[in-house]
């Protein structure tokens, strides 16, 4: 392992999202980060560190630029290359194999990277979750009849990354069975042909996040985000609208069950079955009741989550990759602030349908008392064009939620770019009032 104890990390941050600028913004603040490469990265993320045009994808490439740069920690945002096997490749290549890659091999990022291999997870290890069933082009007719007999609404899941698209929620038995057919056929390509259908859970959702060495773990604050596009959430599911984080229905007893019956199984479920998993895991949950249920797994942080995240978390976030890696994040204790802390996203006119790229983002220097991590951005010249569906996550910290809000709310209005939309309801369910 090459933990270098004395001269800080030089570190490849792949990603280019708000997710991945939030990150940035974190390790840029540590001491123990020397050098920091973001690839590709985004007109943010080049304030934290040097951006670095390479595919996170191409796997011989990233190799070739640790190498060249004398890289000593991989940090690995999204989630496909991890399902693609980014930590494997590294792993396996003899002058790759002793810098550390913050996130799991291929074995664990399947958790996310498979819906009914991570059902069969649970399963196995007696999780709370969503009763299911799977189906493929070989049992179809099974599965049309197995539709007709479940109540409604009922949840058509495609195995695969789909790019936040591979979930449907049906409320109509034609639908659901119109759409599994679709979904066996092609319409999600090959992430569509297995399919879970399981039961739906009524209840509200919450982001739990925790960082792993394979056998301790540490629990990240936590968030809730609003995915869809609408006020009142409502209209088209988007890849978040904003978020905030603490939850206030997450108290001490939530906790404990969450902890219990979720996350200490999950980590030992991964140990047992010698899945090596050195990362983050998400766990999307749903409170039904008073009891927690796993609705996902990502083997990723989330996105805008991050943006509320690494705002509270007090740690310096490169010696908590440094524990991670040396499998010693049990010596750590997170601190987190106490502070709230809330992120309104400010997105492209039309998104998450068809929206135009290249607007010229104006106001961002006005932006005071809250931080404007970039997600579709990019640099031109001295300008910032948008470049994305979502562009700005504007954080704020506050005593309490509607201060934080108030603060987001204000500088939201300074930045423009043509189109520019955002939700003025996030955190509002939980607000009193
Ligand atoms: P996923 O892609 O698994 O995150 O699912 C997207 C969204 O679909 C979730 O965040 C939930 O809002 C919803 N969803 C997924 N599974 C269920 C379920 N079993 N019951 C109710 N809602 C669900
Ligand atoms: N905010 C949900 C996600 O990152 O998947």
């Amino acid at each position: 392992m090459n933990i270098r104890p004395d001269k800080g990390q030089q570190i490849l941050l792949l990603g280019s999202g708000g997710r991945e600028h939030a990150i940035a913004w974190k390790l840029a603040r540590s001491r123990r980060c020397t050098r920091l490469f973001i690839a590709p990265g985004n007109a943010g993320t080049a304030a934290c560190g040097q951006n670095v045009a390479l595919n996170p994808l191409d796997f011989d490439s990233v190799g070739a630029f640790c190498l060249d740069n004398n890289i000593s920690m991989l940090v690995v945002g999204p989630e496909e290359p991890l399902v693609k096997g980014i930590w494997d490749y590294f792993q396996e290549n003899e002058a790759l194999k002793n810098i550390p890659v913050i996130g799991p091999s291929k074995a664990g990022a399947v958790l996310e990277g498979s819906k009914a291999w991570s059902k069969q997870f649970m399963q196995r290890h007696n999780i709370p979750t969503a009763g299911y069933r799977e189906f493929t082009g070989e049992n179809v007719q099974e599965g049309l009849k197995y539709l007709k007999n479940q109540p409604l609404p009922i949840v058509l899941k495609a195995d695969g990354l789909a790019a936040g698209k591979g979930v449907v929620i049906c409320q109509r038995h034609d639908e659901a069975e119109r759409e599994l057919q679709e979904m066996l056929g092609g319409k999600f390509g090959s992430a569509g042909h297995r399919v879970v259908v399981e039961e739906f859970l009524s209840g509200i959702e919450f982001s739990v996040f925790v960082l792993t060495d394979g056998k301790n773990y540490k629990i990240l604050p936590e968030a809730k985000d609003y995915k869809r596009i609408g006020e009142g959430d409502t209209g088209p599911n988007t890849g978040g609208m904003g978020a905030v984080s603490p939850v206030p229905f997450a108290d001490e007893i939530m906790w404990q069950k969450v902890e219990e019956r979720i996350i200490r199984p999950t980590i030992k479920g991964l140990r047992k079955e010698k899945i090596p998993y050195k990362g983050f895991i998400f766990f999307g949950l749903i409170k039904v009741g008073d009891e927690p249920w796993v609705i996902e797994y990502n083997c990723r942080m989330g996105d805008p989550e991050t943006e509320v995240v690494m705002p509270r978390l007090k740690n310096d976030l490169v010696t908590l990759f440094e524990n991670c890696a040396k499998g010693t994040l049990g010596r750590v204790k997170i601190r987190t602030d106490k502070r709230v802390a809330a992120t309104i996203f400010l997105v492209s006119g039309g998104y998450p349908g068809d929206y135009e790229k290249g607007k010229i983002i104006s106001g961002l220097e006005k932006v005071k008392g809250s931080i404007a991590f970039h997600a579709g951005t990019a640099g031109k010249g001295d300008a910032v064009l948008t470049s994305g569906g979502r562009v700005i996550a504007m954080t704020s910290y506050g005593k309490d939620l509607p201060a934080a809000l108030r603060k987001s709310k204000r500088n939201a209005k300074l930045v423009a770019f043509e189109g520019k939309y955002y939700r003025k309801d996030i955190g509002k369910d939980l607000t009193a009032g």
